[in-house]
């Protein structure tokens, strides 16, 4: 199973390449103004338990700009003489600390091999920033990721010495570089697109390896661990977020990642789950029949969300608005449950803010995918909807799901505990959507050919 799905996959895209980080800096330091510093940080490391942490993830902006993933960075830029410098501050060659956990590039490796022009050792962060900070006017940085640096930036814009007083140096204001930093990412490149396909045809791989796998009586964390191990068979660093299994009422709770039950007869199955490719995430659900048939029950919600999910992708063409998908999408499930008798109300009612359509229905049909799964970049710019231009890559993903078990409605009994979801990743080109996880079976019976089928 594992080499025919890598096969399947294909071969690996090329890494990034340093002049293609180089220009993404450039596309930001020409935003800039001569006499800002900026600072990229990110998280610390966290404990896991004891001594022990999670495995490390950097920063998405430390990922887009420089491609450093180890802990302990900080990505700085200051302009000298007309020219952008910069500095990336990295964990410092350490043999103890090498014989443990592995070796480090160190400030040499990181000038070698990084688009950077100066590395630095952590250690000599404080000194060195505190060197860079006084002689900048504006520091652009996102607060509340590194303590460390922040506190920092806070000593050094609080600071009174009698050199700042003499000469007025120093920063007097804090700029946040996210709208700057997210407006890039939310055009991919044609090699961000190229890791994109091959995250979403990995993931793809993964669901078809769990639709076969399916059987009554399996369990949904078995289920998890053939789709992580997947990911990790196929060089990804693993899940871009939790995965979610869930059968039968599971298939219901929208982020449902207790993935604990077992997957019974009769019941439909819904995951949601994506991994991450050299930084960049996929994001695909489909949700099956345990025992491989849809029901007519079943086979009439599915056919609804398939129909308003082919209607959503159609609108994902360049000029369109961000929300036309989610307006096409929600048309379609509200037609359809009214033609089910579910939905007693005019179409227009339907779909109004009171409409019944948000009791089946309750969220939005897409977001943006890069780096995070849930991308970043402003749906409503100036409060005015955000067009669709190429290269932005937007989920589709609509469903309709009947909790049995709420409190809050009245669920029509032919479909109770019936939850599904089908998302797949959308990159929109000047030849219409390009579906990059269209690996991945949602007709009906290409789904029941491969449920079971292990
Ligand atoms: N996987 C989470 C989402 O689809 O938004
Ligand atoms: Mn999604
Ligand atoms: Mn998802």
């Amino acid at each position: 199973m594992w080499d025919e799905s890598l096969k399947a996959v294909g071969p690996e895209p090329s890494k990034i390449s340093i002049e293609e980080y180089k220009s993404r800096q450039e596309r930001l330091f020409s935003q800039l103004r001569p006499d800002d510093l900026l600072i990229i940080t990110a998280p610390q490391e966290s404990t896991r338990s004891n001594d022990v942490h999670y495995h490390y993830r950097t920063s998405s902006d430390m990922l887009y700009l420089c491609g450093w993933e180890d802990p302990e960075a900080v990505f700085t830029a200051f302009n000298k003489d007309g020219k952008w410098f910069t500095t990336l501050f990295v964990q410092p060659k350490d043999i103890l600390q090498e014989i443990w956990e592995g070796r480090r590039p160190g400030t040499q490796g990181a000038l070698e091999n990084w688009p950077i022009d100066n590395a630095i050792s952590h250690e000599d962060l404080n000194d060195s920033l505190s060197e860079m900070l006084v002689k900048c006017s504006r520091i652009i940085v996102k607060l509340g990721v590194d303590a460390n640096v922040d506190a920092l930036v806070d000593m050094e814009i609080k600071s009174t010495s009698r050199e700042r007083q003499k000469f007025g140096l120093g920063p007097v204001s804090i700029i946040d570089p996210s709208r700057m930093i997210n407006e890039l990412r939310l055009r991919k490149s044609e090699s961000e697109i190229e890791m994109m396909r091959h995250s979403a045809k990995i993931a793809a791989q993964a669901h078809i390896q769990a639709m076969a796998h399916t059987k009554p009586g399996v369990g949904e964390w078995q289920l998890e661990g053939i789709i992580e191990g997947l990911f990790k068979y196929c060089k990804t660093s693993g899940i871009a977020y939790p995965c979610i299994i869930g059968s039968g009422e599971n298939a219901t709770i929208l982020h449902y990642t207790v993935n604990n039950d077992t997957c019974d007869d009769g019941e439909v199955l819904l995951i949601d789950a994506g991994c991450e490719y050299n930084g960049y995430a996929s994001d695909i659900t489909r949700s099956w029949p345990v025992n491989g048939k849809f029901s007519e029950a079943q086979a009439e919600i599915y056919q609804i969300v398939l129909d308003a999910q082919l209607a959503a992708i159609d609108q994902c063409r360049i000029g369109n608005s961000y929300d036309a998908p989610h307006k096409a999408a929600r048309k379609v499930l509200a037609e359809g449950l009214i033609r089910l008798g579910v939905i007693n109300q005019t179409l227009d009612e339907a779909l109004g803010s009171d409409g019944e359509l948000n009791k089946w229905y309750m969220h939005n049909t897409g977001h943006w995918l890069g780096i995070d799964v849930h991308d970043v970049g402003v749906y409503r710019p100036d409060n005015e909807p955000r067009l669709f231009e190429e290269g932005m890559v937007i989920t589709v993903e609509p469903g309709l799901y009947f909790g049995a078990w709420r409190p809050d409605v009245t669920c029509p009994e032919k479909y109770a505990n019936i939850g599904i979801r089908i998302e797949d990743d959308v990159l929109i080109t000047r030849d219409g959507p390009d579906v990059l996880s269209g690996d991945c079976p949602k007709t009906i019976a290409n789904i029941e050919a491969i449920v079971g089928s292990a």
